[in-house]
């Protein structure tokens, strides 16, 4: 692994959860392995859990940890190629990052999409310029699209909990007061998409993802007929694709309810959080024991240092 930005930079999907599931029975086995190396983590938007969850993965590796939260504490950069400098940025980001590259042995970087722009969010302009200029291995710590970080520990989450060989896995979009990315069901669509798992995905007319990331998936619009013996519930917001960035409803009817949770097969809620209760899930679905939305955030420090892990034994 030279990076660890979408799932394409994975060999072996089943391979890495089963070893990330190894270092969650002994996290510390791996101690000296990131002595005098220092992890980056950039952050151009808010977190709680990416950056808590890999800050602690890299304390479990040895590393030392630097954070930034380049939106707050940085200079504005300048991403345009050949850009005239006379307006509000203060560097470029080619230098910007070069020298985060000169302090750090591995950087990770949050970047959100704009939402404004399709094309521009999907080219991946911040990441793919860590990628270009900090000559070190780069992790996203979610992207303008996908979220793998987040993704894989849903993974390891469900081989945790899953009763069957193919569990039946439900992605349920439900309405939110605000337009947001479509980095997570991208993401949780690709990985899930490439492992042995039965998935539908379930939204309102208008808001079929980009068809790249769900072409293992089965759509379907009635949310009941979706639910039905369903194993996972995951639930999520997304802004659409096709009008981008927009929103296209905001149908309270498609919030995760007790009731609805009763045509599954007895399924674990899922959710990558924050999450806006009685909102996109009831209280009475979170907080039972069907919930699995804080062992999926518990998970997210094995996920981050499995990654962290092979980055370091292989750069
Ligand atoms: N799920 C997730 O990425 O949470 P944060 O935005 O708090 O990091």
């Amino acid at each position: 692994m030279k990076h660890f930005t979408s799932v394409q930079d994975v060999k072996n999907i089943s391979d890495l959860v089963l070893e990330a599931q190894n270092i969650k029975k002994n996290p510390f086995l791996h101690q000296n392995l990131g002595k005098n190396k220092t992890l980056g983590l950039i952050f151009f938007n808010s977190s709680l859990r990416t950056r808590l969850s890999t800050q602690k993965a890299a304390q479990n590796l040895g590393m030392s940890v630097m954070v930034m939260n380049v939106g707050q504490d940085g200079w504005q950069l300048e991403f345009e190629e050949g850009a005239v400098m006379n307006g509000a940025a203060a560097e470029h980001a080619k230098d910007a990052i070069a020298v985060m590259g000169q302090y750090c042995d591995i950087l990770g970087v949050r970047s959100f999409p704009e939402l404004k722009n399709r094309d521009l969010d999907y080219s991946e302009r911040v990441l793919n310029s860590f990628i270009k200029y900090a000559n070190v291995p780069i992790v996203s710590l979610e992207s303008a699209t996908l979220h793998p970080l987040q993704s894989l520990a849903d993974l390891i989450t469900m081989e945790e909990l899953k009763k069957t060989a193919c569990p039946k896995v439900v992605l349920s979009w439900a309405a939110h007061p605000r337009a947001l990315p479509q980095a997570v069901p991208n993401s949780f669509a690709q990985w899930v998409g490439a492992g042995n798992y039965e998935l539908v995905i379930t939204h309102p007319k208008d808001y079929e993802l980009a068809k790249e990331f769900t072409k293992n998936a089965m759509i379907e619009h009635d949310q009941d007929k979706a639910l039905a013996g369903a194993d996972f519930v995951y639930a999520k917001n997304w802004s659409s694709y096709s009008d981008y960035g927009k929103i296209a409803s905001q149908d309270p009817s498609w919030q995760i309810t007790s009731e609805k949770m009763k045509l599954t097969n007895k399924a674990y809620f899922m959710h990558c959080l924050p999450v806006r209760r009685n909102v996109i899930v009831s209280d009475s679905v979170i907080d039972s024991p069907q919930s699995a939305v804080i062992r999926q955030a518990g998970n997210r420090v094995f996920s981050a240092q499995v990654v962290l892990k092979n980055l370091l034994e292989n750069n």
